[in-house]
């Protein structure tokens, strides 16, 4: 309960947080992040990059072997993450579709919940779409119940009830033993997830989340804070009670060139998941594993660091280090994060990795919002997207 006091102390009251908390234990208790799945064109190949780049280990398989017809899956994990990649063997469908519009993205972002069929229930009684009514999966290691809403564009969030499954990952899938498993490279588990959506749609998916969710909004930056001379947007932090599921919205905002909010927009075509902050405990470590295994990350310039002693006060870091890495650093009251953004990971200029490492802070970083737009700016100008 402390840890919640100390969450709704950042927040401001436009939802009524403290009711809304109350109400979030009762009708949708969050365990946390089950999976995160992917469609994405080629799963094989897709999979081999998760694996060498960012270190995921090979976890479960389903497809043609397992008696799907249509499609194939790959799970990878490291430590509580687990990302699902997802190809379709046949043309047509949902799947292809969904590839075509938007290229390789997130379509489903799961939540592991003790009752699938009561957070379908209490989501769809307060307005959620339904995109999978509950539904019982079972094969030899037990039984799965899962159930899901639509959230902004064709993103979906997945109900996940496993405390009756002891399998490797869901009825259907078998472990995937493979010769092949580069080290894992210290990601933990997913701090928090970024949606993207249209111009001055921000309030509605907030209010999605308040409402159908009962989760309560912790931050608000205005155009105001996250702006540089050329670009804009504007983003709210919704979280749900226990803290454990947080999901930024971010917005376009107008300013003298096209806001990197917009250009992810043209390119997706419409809302979607933007990032995934994955979290570690040691993010130098972690960073050069990555570095290493060809990850690239965002270029940081070096003046960055002139004057970063004076606005974050003591570090443990050496700052020689995380400047030669790019790593952004920024304090609130409660302690530091340290973060940094890898370059778009798909071809299409959508969806990135942030990797952070929380010392104390709560907060996303925003005095490092300037640094990494105009990072981000140097990138759009490459594309000639800016
Ligand atoms: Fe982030």
């Amino acid at each position: 309960m402390a840890e919640i006091k100390k969450l709704t102390d950042l927040q401001n009251t436009e939802y009524g947080t403290k009711k809304i908390f109350e109400e979030a234990q009762d009708f949708l208790p969050l365990n946390g992040t089950d999976y995160v799945e992917l469609y994405v064109g080629n799963a094989k190949q897709s999979a081999h990059f998760y694996k060498t780049a960012f270190g995921f280990q090979s976890e479960a398989y389903a497809g043609l072997e397992t008696g799907l017809k249509d499609r194939v899956s790959y799970v990878l994990k490291q430590d509580k993450i687990r990302l699902v990649l997802t190809s379709p063997l046949t043309k047509g469908g949902e799947i292809n579709k969904h590839i075509d519009l938007h290229g390789d993205g997130v379509k489903v972002v799961a939540l592991w919940v003790d009752d699938a069929t009561k957070a379908y229930e209490e989501t769809v009684k307060r307005g959620a779409k339904s995109y999978m009514k509950p539904t019982k999966e079972e094969d030899e290691f037990g039984h799965v119940i899962r159930s899901g809403i639509y959230t902004y564009g064709e993103t979906v969030h997945i109900f996940v009830e496993r405390k009756n499954y002891s399998g490797a990952f869901l009825p259907g899938y078998r472990k995937w033993e493979s010769h092949y498993n580069p080290a894992p490279v210290g990601l933990k588990f997913i701090d928090h997830m970024v949606g993207n959506v249209g111009w001055n749609k921000m309030k509605e998916w907030c209010d999605f989340y308040a409402k159908v969710m009962g989760f309560a909004q912790i931050v608000s930056f205005t155009d105001d804070d996250i702006s540089t001379e050329y670009t804009a947007l504007m983003s709210k932090v919704m979280s749900n009670g226990n803290g454990r599921i947080k999901f930024p919205i971010n917005e376009p905002a107008e300013g003298k060139k096209k806001s990197q909010i917009e250009e992810y927009l043209d390119f997706y075509n419409g809302p979607g998941v933007q990032h995934i902050a994955v979290a570690t405990n040691d993010i130098v470590a972690t960073v050069s594993a990555m570095r290493e295994r060809g990850v690239e990350f965002l270029y940081v310039p070096e003046e960055y660091y002139d004057d970063l002693l004076e606005r974050v006060g003591e570090i443990d870091e050496d700052v020689e280090v995380l400047k030669k890495h790019g790593i952004l650093i920024d304090r609130d009251e409660e302690g530091y994060l340290l973060q940094i953004f890898t370059k778009t990971i798909v071809d299409r200029p959508t969806m990135f990795f942030e990797v952070i490492q929380r010392k104390g802070a709560r907060s996303f970083g925003v005095g490092n919002f300037k640094a990494l737009f105009e990072a981000i700016e140097r990138e759009q100008l490459n594309r000639g997207t800016l």
